[in-house]
């Protein structure tokens, strides 16, 4: 079984990355063949800067490997350096229907938030950028797409297109199922919304010590007195990023301010002590790997290698198939 999912440099990775992409993917390398990639194509689309997208590139590649990335087990390559992908897509765009992508949430949303609503002015690699990401899963015959919930349609659209290939030009490619964990709530931000770069309410996986305290100590709270009981304490955004860290210290803390005489300071406090242990051991890998960036690039390097063997072979097949060999 072969296990593939990407992750793009857009910015410093945070909790809800972690919990909801990370750590699932980091447990799946144990069940089949994981193929986990960079992807810098997909970022173009909204990152134009080419010393952040180098930077950003580099900072996911230790944030995964410092998380518990084992090369060992897995197969972890920079997408630009399997170009085969690019190719693809073009042959993968040339079966896929205008509508399908119109009717693409990531799409239309982008679209609806322009000042002027005027579609001309979207680049054209965000309306395909879901033929690019069917590329990224059919040409390594990936059966296991482990994604989050909002990445679920680019899966059906990845099937969607497979199927079409097949049925036009015969069976060629392995048609994936997504694998979207439900029981991975939703980390909230501190402002209470889904925490999202986009949104700029994110604690860091690798924030500097200070900067996050403080970011913790001030997420605000009502203004009810430590004594007071609250029975909605499970709606408190401290105690439920505190579950995600930690399910048994999170669950007591509840209970403490259900019952009443807990301050909010000290469960802020707490918030940071547990999230800045939690991270203690990825922290120092993370320093070792930064100051062995060769062994980084070496680890990349040979994922681009093993990912091209495999990427070739597919493509030919596909080449093939519509009669381009
Ligand atoms: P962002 O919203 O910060 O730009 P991305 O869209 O790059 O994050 O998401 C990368 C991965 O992390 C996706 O698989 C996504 O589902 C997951 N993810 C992002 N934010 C959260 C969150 N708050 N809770 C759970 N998973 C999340
Ligand atoms: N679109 C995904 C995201 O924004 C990243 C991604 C690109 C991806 N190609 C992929 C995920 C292929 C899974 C499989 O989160």
């Amino acid at each position: 079984m072969r296990i593939l999912t990407g992750i793009q440099p857009s910015g410093a990775l945070h909790l809800g990355n972690y919990f909801g992409a990370m750590l699932p993917a980091i447990h799946l390398q144990q069940e089949g063949e994981a193929f986990y990639f960079i992807a810098n194509y997909h970022s173009m689309t909204s990152l134009t800067d080419a010393a952040q997208r180098r930077q950003f590139t580099l900072d996911v590649a230790l944030d995964f490997l410092a998380c518990g990335l084992d090369p060992a087990r897995c197969v972890f390559w920079r997408q630009s350096d399997v170009p085969e992908v690019a190719e693809l897509a073009w042959m993968l765009s040339t079966v896929t229907p205008m509508g399908l992508l119109r009717r693409c949430h990531s799409y239309k949303d982008k679209v609806a938030k322009l000042a002027d609503g005027d579609e001309g002015s979207v680049n054209h690699g965000l309306f395909a950028y879901p033929v690019l990401m069917a590329a990224d899963i059919l040409l390594f015959d990936s059966n296991i797409v482990p994604v989050g919930r909002d990445q679920k349609q680019h899966l059906e659209v990845t099937r969607d297109i497979a199927i079409k290939f097949n049925e036009q030009y015969g069976q060629t490619f392995v048609v994936p199922e997504a694998r979207i964990r439900e029981e991975v709530a939703l980390v909230p931000g501190i402002d209470g919304q889904k925490m999202s770069k986009s949104y700029g309410n994110t604690i860091e996986i690798f924030g500097e010590e200070k900067a996050t305290r403080k970011k913790i100590m001030g997420i605000v709270m009502d203004s009810r007195t430590p004594q007071e009981p609250k029975p909605d304490a499970d709606k408190n955004l401290a105690v439920q990023l505190l579950k995600v860290l930690n399910a048994d210290l999170g669950k007591e803390f509840e209970e403490k301010l259900r019952t009443g005489g807990t301050g909010y300071g000290d469960l802020k406090k707490k918030l940071f002590e547990v999230y800045w242990e939690y991270f203690a051991p990825a922290r120092s890998k993370r320093a070792e790997l930064a100051a062995n960036l060769d062994y980084v690039n070496g680890v990349l390097d040979t994922g681009a290698e093993k990912a091209r063997a495999v990427a070739r072979g597919v493509l030919a097949r596909a080449k093939q198939a519509c009669g381009l060999d």
